[in-house]
């Protein structure tokens, strides 16, 4: 497929974009194009980069009963030159292959993921802020259309890829935030779906993600359903801790947890700055003694949306167990968005130029 850039395109006014680009928030506005394609027993085709809007959906389609859909978070940096990069896009597409497995719905190959979401940011280019924190997030995702109700895999699917124009993912930017540990709900369960980036998981999430708002907190941490002994993953966030032997610890991909493409980048760039790269299953009693002790200097969150959220503390109904230190987060945190906005280099080749 080509997602062949439209001949005349039109966009909103320079000034009109301009007026969103100052404080656009997260996920609010969109762009004036996205992406779409469509699978039946042909395979993938009709693919065509067209205005942004709504889409017609038979209210019998699939993804609105059974919930068969995936999706993928990517952003676009503006650099001090004018220039247009994406950031690791090849590791998107893969996982969205991965997720399409194990959703039972079709793999869209990656050089059509590439290609589609390439050319949505150059057609839309000029919507990429260049402020402080800001970027473009393309969301590309994937759902069932076809209009049956019998429960098995659809045979005709759409899809689509949007881009928005995004600030911080929290109000508060990087101050640390506090997190409400979840023992009594699970976001996912033991071979179930949590390594594919897929609605349900969210949407399993969100009722934890209200009882922890009402607690005072911005996000939820998961523990594994089967003990709830473990720690797993944010409500939509990987979970890191730094130890006091310098060490950067993270809970392996059990099959529970999501393979964060920012998770990875932190692993990789954990070496330069002092840090030995650990992933293993990580028990909450030992993050809690840790912080409580100090063996465990920091904590923090992270993934494509919010980068790498410092944590202030972590609660349950029990008590609080305070992070007093976010240095080696915060340095984590530079590194990586330094090599995303092309402040620094870029060894392991992740920035993809493409405006
Ligand atoms: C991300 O950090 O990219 C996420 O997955 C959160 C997103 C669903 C808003």
């Amino acid at each position: 497929m080509t997602f062949d850039i439209p001949k005349d395109p039109t966009f909103l006014g320079d000034d009109v974009i301009a007026e969103i680009n100052i404080d656009p928030g997260f996920g609010e506005y969109f762009t004036d194009h996205m992406a779409l394609a469509d699978y039946d027993e042909t395979g993938w085709h009709n693919d065509r980069l067209v205005p942004y809007g709504a889409i017609p959906m038979d209210p019998a389609g699939a993804v609105f009963h059974y919930a068969q859909e995936i999706f993928e978070g990517l952003k676009a940096y503006r650099h001090a030159d004018g220039s247009v990069w994406l950031f690791r896009p090849h590791s998107n597409a893969v996982r969205f292959m991965n997720s399409a497995r194990r959703m039972a719905l079709p793999e869209l190959p990656e050089e059509d993921f590439m290609t589609s979401v390439v050319n949505l940011a150059k057609l839309d280019a000029r919507w990429v802020p260049g402020g402080d924190e800001q970027s473009l997030y393309l969301r590309p995702f994937m759902m069932a259309n076809e209009s049956f109700l019998g429960v098995r895999a659809a045979k005709t699917v759409m899809y689509c890829c949007i881009a928005s124009p995004v600030g911080a993912y929290f109000n508060s930017g990087v101050q640390p935030v506090d997190i409400w540990v979840v023992q009594e709900m699970s976001r996912v369960a033991q071979d179930g779906t949590g390594s594919a980036k897929c609605g349900g998981n969210y949407a399993a999430s969100l009722l934890a993600g209200e009882v922890g708002y009402q607690k005072g907190c911005s996000q939820v941490l998961f523990t594994d359903a089967t003990n709830h002994t473990y720690v797993e993953e944010l409500g939509g966030m990987n979970f890191f801790m730094v130890t006091a032997k310098n060490e950067l610890v993270t809970p392996d991909l059990n099959g529970n947890v999501l393979a964060g493409v920012t998770r990875d980048s932190l692993l990789a760039l954990a070496p330069s700055l002092g840090l030995t790269p650990v992933e293993r299953p990580i028990k909450l009693s030992e993050v809690y003694e840790g912080l409580d002790s100090g063996d465990v200097k920091e904590v923090f969150a992270c993934g494509t949306a919010a980068v790498v959220g410092p944590i202030g503390a972590l609660k349950d109904e029990n008590g609080t167990h305070l992070a007093s230190e976010h240095a080696k987060t915060l340095e984590l945190r530079q590194a990586l968005c330094d090599i995303q906005w092309g402040r620094a280099a870029d060894p392991f080749n992740w920035m993809m130029r493409v405006a």
